[in-house]
């Protein structure tokens, strides 16, 4: 009878611990290097660099860069720095679904295929991210900002995004390269 307690407590554990694994399973993210990076590389291939008139709207629309870590993240930072990318694409996406691009002069030159191709890719990796994420509010002014530009039918507003998705693509590739899988 005396063994009974132990075994019932090491059952227990057992328990807890696969419940930790479900849990952590379903909200730990996970994102592959050739995947992110393909989606870049669809991202700079839409078009030509960033119109230099677009420049001047800098100072009404930045992108909240503090939130990708600065140094090489360690383990506990890899998850902010995935759910950063992620939140940015998810945020995104509807962006790309609801507004149709402007005609006319200074209309937006992007390959179609290429378009197609990214917003593709933009779905495996919020698919392959395996995680939810619930909006952290970081990006909401800055999307909101791009949204209006956008729907104000300013080609700007899409390089505007399309700059910045490539921004937060590309530094945490690099910077956090370790993060990925
Ligand atoms: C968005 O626009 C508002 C009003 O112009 C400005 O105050 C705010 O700083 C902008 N936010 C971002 C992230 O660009
Ligand atoms: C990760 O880095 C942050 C910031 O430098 C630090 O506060 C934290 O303790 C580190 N965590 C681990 C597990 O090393």
């Amino acid at each position: 009878r005396t063994m009974m307690a132990p075994r019932v407590l090491f059952l227990l554990l057992q328990l807890c611990s696969l419940q930790v694994l479900l849990v952590s399973m379903t909200t730990r993210c996970h994102l592959t290097k050739h995947l992110v990076l393909s989606t870049y590389r669809h991202l700079e291939q839409l078009g030509e660099p960033f119109p230099l008139h677009c420049r001047s709207y800098n100072q009404n629309i930045y992108f909240p860069d503090d939130v990708v870590p600065a140094a090489q993240a360690n383990r506990s930072q890899c998850q902010q720095v995935l759910r950063v990318l992620l939140e940015s694409l998810q945020e995104a996406e509807p962006i790309f679904m609801e507004n149709e691009f402007p005609d006319g002069e200074g209309r937006v030159n992007w390959d179609a295929n290429k378009l197609e191709g990214f917003l593709i890719h933009q779905n495996r990796v919020l698919e392959e991210g395996q995680c939810v994420i619930d909006s952290s509010g970081v990006f909401s002014s800055y999307f909101r900002n791009v949204t209006t530009l956008i729907e104000q039918q300013d080609p700007c507003g899409w390089e505007i995004l399309r700059r910045d998705l490539s921004w937060v693509l590309k530094t945490n590739l690099k910077r956090h390269y370790r993060c990925f899988k």
